[in-house]
């Protein structure tokens, strides 16, 4: 085509693909062309606001590293994680939420009743609950992949005062799909805004701020593995959550104990004389098929 106009461009950019091409890539980069363009037309894109763009990429690149993923986090501050994992769940079984930046794989096995809180403040949380298929049966052998920040707001990799796997741990389930540790309740916090990312929030008048949740990834053998997180339902950031990440069914109440109420077969190190809360949450998987 010898004649590139805008009015033709996005047919032209379509003819440019070799057969061979796979189809779903087709179907896919096609689309974006098009939103693309049509975007471009939509607003009267300048050149000054292309080059803004370019840079404000080119910026997220530079940040980016092994434990920093400002690509993820805009993706999530735009709404597109979220989406694309509504796009993909089914309305069966517990919701599934963002995984976020900060999952780091490797974290150590840990028994039922494990500590994370350790020598950590903060309020004592209990938090349990049952792995279980969509007719209520437990599902034995689950692996519950557990990770939260520390007090302070913030997950490990982004602390140089954590180890590695500090408020991290995997526990599998017995036979009865019961998981349960100790914990401090999470805080609310703020994704990072010290990046390229961090500009888009303040120039557009938005917060960083996240209510608080514990995460978990939960895999089973014949199931869909399912990526969520759960939140106390007195945060005030849950109608206002910066990645988008609330779901009805993921909000609950933590309930709180006198001491005497203990446990058996939950660890505590530290003060053990205080109230505490508990987190009772069922994670309902779905079966693959
Ligand atoms: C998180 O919950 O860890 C998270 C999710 C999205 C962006 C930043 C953090
Ligand atoms: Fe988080």
């Amino acid at each position: 085509m010898r004649n590139v106009t805008a009015d033709n461009i996005t047919d032209v950019f379509m003819g440019y693909f070799g057969e061979d091409t796979n189809p779903r890539l087709l179907e896919v980069m096609g689309s974006l062309a098009k939103h693309l363009h049509a975007f471009a037309k939509d607003v009267n894109l300048t050149h000054a606001e292309w080059q803004k763009a370019i840079e404000f990429l080119e910026a997220a690149g530079d940040i980016s590293d092994a434990e920093r993923h400002e690509f993820v986090l805009l993706s999530d501050v735009l709404g597109l994680s979220s989406l694309v994992d509504m796009i993909n769940s089914t309305d069966k079984g517990t919701s599934s939420s963002v995984l976020g930046p900060f999952h780091i794989s490797g974290a150590p096995p840990i028994e039922f009743g494990a500590d994370l809180k350790r020598h950590y403040e903060g309020e004592v949380l209990l938090a349990m609950g049952r792995v279980l298929d969509p007719d209520g049966n437990p599902i034995e052998g689950a692996e519950i992949d557990i990770w939260q920040t520390a007090p302070n707001g913030l997950y490990s990799s982004q602390d140089p005062e954590q180890d590695t796997y500090s408020f991290h741990g995997i526990m599998t389930t017995a036979a009865d799909g019961r998981y349960g540790f100790t914990t401090v309740k999470p805080v609310s916090y703020e994704v990072p805004t010290d990046g390229p990312v961090g500009d888009i929030l303040r120039a557009t008048g938005r917060h960083a701020w996240r209510p608080s949740h514990l995460h978990y990834i939960i895999k089973a053998d014949g199931f869909r593995p399912l990526v969520t997180e759960i939140f106390p339902d007195d945060d005030p950031y849950l109608d206002e959550d910066t990645v988008f990440g609330v779901r009805s069914d993921l909000v609950m109440k933590y309930l709180e104990h006198p001491a005497s109420d203990f446990p058996e077969g939950y660890v505590l190190s530290g003060k053990v004389n205080e109230p505490f809360l508990i987190a009772d949450f069922d994670l309902v998987l779905v079966p693959e098929n």
